[in-house]
C-alpha cells in the first residue's frame, strides 16, 4: 500500500477531494499524513475532523533556514515511511534537501496550464489574473512532479477548461478548482498503479 503525505498551507479543498478519493476507493494508497506549515490552517482541522495523523511545523521556528526546516519535514516523512507527497496549496518555496529524496515521489496541482503561467509568483489568484489579461481562450489545471524548478517539473495529467468573456479571476479560479479535484485524484490513482514512467523528463502514462 502507498502511503501518502498530502501537505497544505490553506483551506484544503484539493486535499478534502484526495481524502474524499481515498474513501470511495479511487486509490490503492493510504493518506498517512496530513502536513502544514501553517498550524492554523483549514488543512490541520480536515485532517483532525477525518482522524488522520497531522503534523504542522510553524516555519517561523526556522528563522533564514529552509533547509533546515526541509531537513526537519524530510526526517518525519521517512519516519512515517512515505512513498508519495501530494502538494496540495503549500506554499513554500522547497529545497533540495526535500525534492532530491522526492524526485519524481512529490507532485503538485497547479491552477493553469503548465508551462504557461507558472514560476515565481505565479500562484493563486495571480496565474488567473494573467490568464484573463493575456485573452487566453483556455485555461485548466495541472498536475505535475516536482523538481528543483518552479513549476517546471514533468507533467502527468491537465485537464482544460474555457475562459469566458465575462469571467473574473475569481469565477475562472472557482471552475479550474472543481477540475483540480478531479484530476488530482487521477494522477494518484495512476501513481499508486505503477503506471507513472518518467523518461528524459517527460511523463509516461503506462496502458
Ligand atoms: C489550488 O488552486 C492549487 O492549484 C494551488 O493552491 C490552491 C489550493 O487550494 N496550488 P486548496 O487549499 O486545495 O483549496
Amino acid at each position: 500500500m502507498i502511503k501518502i503525505a498530502v501537505f497544505a498551507s490553506g483551506g484544503g479543498s484539493n486535499l478534502q477531494a484526495l481524502i474524499d478519493a481515498q474513501d470511495a476507493g479511487l486509490f490503492k494508497g493510504k493518506i498517512a499524513l496530513i502536513f502544514s506549515n501553517v498550524p492554523e490552517s483549514g488543512a490541520m482541522e480536515r485532517g483532525e475532523n477525518e482522524r488522520i495523523e497531522s503534523v504542522a511545523i510553524a516555519s517561523k521556528e526556522y528563522p533564514g533556514s529552509r533547509e533546515a526546516y526541509d531537513a526537519e519535514v524530510l526526517r518525519l516523512c521517512e519516519s512515517k515511511k512515505i512513498d508519495l507527497i501530494c502538494l496540495a496549496g503549500y506554499m513554500r518555496i522547497l529545497t533540495p534537501v526535500l525534492i532530491k529524496p522526492f524526485l519524481y515521489k512529490m507532485m503538485n496541482v497547479h491552477p493553469g496550464l503548465l508551462p504557461k503561467f507558472g514560476g515565481e509568483g505565479m500562484y493563486g489568484h495571480h496565474v488567473h489574473e494573467a490568464v484573463i489579461k493575456a485573452k487566453e481562450k483556455e485555461s485548466g489545471a495541472t498536475v505535475h512532479f516536482v523538481t528543483e524548478g518552479v513549476d517546471a517539473g514533468p507533467i502527468i495529467l491537465q485537464g482544460n477548461v474555457k475562459v469566458q468573456l465575462n469571467d473574473t479571476p475569481e469565477t475562472l479560479a472557482e471552475r479550474v478548482l472543481k477540475v483540480e479535484h478531479q484530476i488530482y485524484p487521477e494522477a494518484v490513482r495512476l501513481f499508486c498503479e505503477g503506471k507513472i514512467k518518467v523518461v528524459d523528463n517527460r511523463v509516461r502514462i503506462l496502458n
